[in-house]
């Protein structure tokens, strides 16, 4: 098995929620990209997008990927959902750790963010056409990055770690 298992996906996919009931099962740290930078700001993301812009938050999402990808431990890291649309990240991505897409289909993204105010690339407008237009339009890109897929959808969150666990080789 590679050293890591990466989760990427859209917002609202699970990832940091699988992320911790994967790395309990496989024993490891949960790292978490959003948390750390988060962390390293002092701030939220929202703030981050609100009094930097979005660049200067994804020029921080490929800075802490470099550094994670240097971990020496083995960990499961959980990523933000745009980080894969970068193509350096996609290559760091892949060489760092088996790649998982927690494929999410846009009823439940819709259904578990609703309310969500932390998230601000779905803030005001239409929440609806903002989700299919953007997943639709990232897609290929993780599809592209990942090894593995996983249907998220009507499923729990043991069920998705148990066949995330099994899929991934010694
Ligand atoms: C984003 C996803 C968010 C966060 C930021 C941008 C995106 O992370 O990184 O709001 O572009 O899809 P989650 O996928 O953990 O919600």
């Amino acid at each position: 098995m590679k050293k890591h298992v990466i989760l990427i996906g859209f917002m609202g996919a699970g990832k940091t929620t699988i992320g911790k009931r994967l790395s309990r099962k496989l024993g490891v740290s949960l790292l978490d990209t959003d948390r750390l930078i988060e962390e390293e700001e002092n701030t939220t993301i929202s703030r981050i997008f609100e009094t930097k812009g979005e660049e200067a938050f994804r020029q921080a999402e490929t800075r802490m990927l470099k550094t994670l990808a240097k971990c020496e431990d083995k960990a499961v890291i959980s990523v933000g959902g745009g980080l894969p649309m970068r193509e350096e990240n996609r290559k760091i991505l892949k060489e760092t750790g088996t790649v998982v897409y927690l494929r999410v289909q846009p009823d439940t993204v819709l259904k578990r963010l609703k309310g969500d105010t932390a998230r601000p690339l779905l803030q005001g407008g239409d929440a609806q056409k903002k989700v299919r237009t953007l997943l639709n339009d990232r897609e290929a890109l993780y599809q592209e990055a990942a090894h593995i897929t996983v249907d998220v959808d009507d499923k729990t969150v043991g069920q998705i770690a148990a066949e995330i666990e099994g899929m991934l080789t010694p």
